[in-house]
């Protein structure tokens, strides 16, 4: 059984490296316990947050890819951005006896109960994309995905550069994603703190678009009308951003010229807006997770230390570098 496992684990590394995809990692956390079915064929629940942006597409694109290449057999479960239906699928993965789950949380608070069950039953955890804010550490064998208050910051720091020479005041609308949601506390957080440094800096409004399109317009068509002399749109993902730009234009403004635009996870089609003018600067967040993710599952079953957290390495991109980085984009 052993050489089984270890013939997995290799295949899962040479996936992670195939893929060019970096990370670093902090120091591991205490042993693992887990097990493999006897067939040596790793079974693995993973409970997506839903289908709400091209970002989440092309994340479950990569998760059910990669669990095929890596001969994973998965169980896939959408909860359609609800936490209760994280939370069913959870417990359905226990009760199905599966050697480890994984889930993207929607909001961060909520999962103590829920994840003791699966420990109890002594199935690891692993979360992908996104935290939640437990204290026990030990609900979960490690933490795969991005650093979403350095995400805002850069954010920020392109809009204090951006702005460097002007003394008079910059008028700012944000919209967050899903609100309780890791990357909605964190990309806000990032972004504030850097801005603070200069009080020519105003956030004017600041809504949820819970990570939608059509939300995103829908609050844009709204700050429009609320909020007068909008100078800059930071949206903390491409999907908002893009439903925004429909906004604008539909209000006779020029996306780009009149209101600045910066959002976050440069998918294709916030790509193409950036490349057109229509967005002035993206922050990267990288949605394939999947050989990673598949590579650590392999560990945490086999029993193997796998660091505490691996942080997804990423960049950012202006108009000129969009329209370079375009032709070859994955997603
Ligand atoms: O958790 C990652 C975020 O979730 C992405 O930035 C957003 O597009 C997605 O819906």
């Amino acid at each position: 059984m052993f050489r089984k496992v270890s013939a997995f684990v290799l295949a899962g590394v040479i996936a992670t490296a195939m893929t060019g995809c970096g990370s670093t990692s902090t120091p591991a956390t205490g042993t693992d316990s887990g097990k493999v079915a006897d067939d040596g064929k790793i079974t693995m629940g993973f409970s997506q947050v839903g289908a709400e942006s091209g970002w989440r597409t092309a994340n479950t694109k990569s998760v059910q890819e990669s669990a095929k290449a890596a001969g994973v057999e998965l169980k896939f479960s959408d909860a359609q951005q609800k936490q209760e239906n994280q939370i069913k699928a959870i417990r359905s993965f226990v009760q199905q006896k599966v050697d480890v789950i994984a889930f993207s949380p929607v909001v961060e608070s909520g999962w103590d109960t829920v994840l003791k069950e699966a420990q109890n039953a002594k199935i690891p955890v692993i979360l992908t994309d996104r935290a939640v804010d437990s204290a026990d550490k030990t609900l979960y064998k490690t933490f795969l995905g991005s650093d979403f208050v350095e995400e805002g910051k850069k954010a920020g720091q392109w809009l204090v550069e951006e702005y460097k020479d002007s003394k008079d005041p910059v008028n700012i609308v944000e919209l967050q994603g899903t609100t309780g949601s890791a990357p909605a506390n964190d990309r806000k957080a990032g972004f504030a703190e850097v801005i603070a440094a200069d009080p020519k800096f105003k956030i004017a409004a600041s809504q949820t678009g819970d990570f939608t399109r059509a939300k995103g317009k829908e609050v844009m068509e709204a700050f429009l009308k609320s909020t007068p002399d909008i100078d800059v749109l930071y949206a903390h993902n491409d999907d908002m951003g893009l439903g925004a730009i429909e906004a604008i234009e539909g209000a006779g403004k020029v996306p780009g010229k009149d209101i600045k635009i910066i959002t976050i996870d440069a998918v294709k089609d916030g790509m193409q807006a950036l490349a057109d003018g229509k967005i002035s600067y993206i922050v990267e967040c990288s949605p394939l997770l999947g050989p990673q993710l598949m590579d650590l599952a392999k560990k945490v079953v086999a029993g193997e230390q796998v660091p505490a957290r691996v942080v997804t390495e990423e960049t950012t991109f202006t108009q000129e570098q969009a329209k370079e980085a375009l032709p070859t984009r994955q997603y």
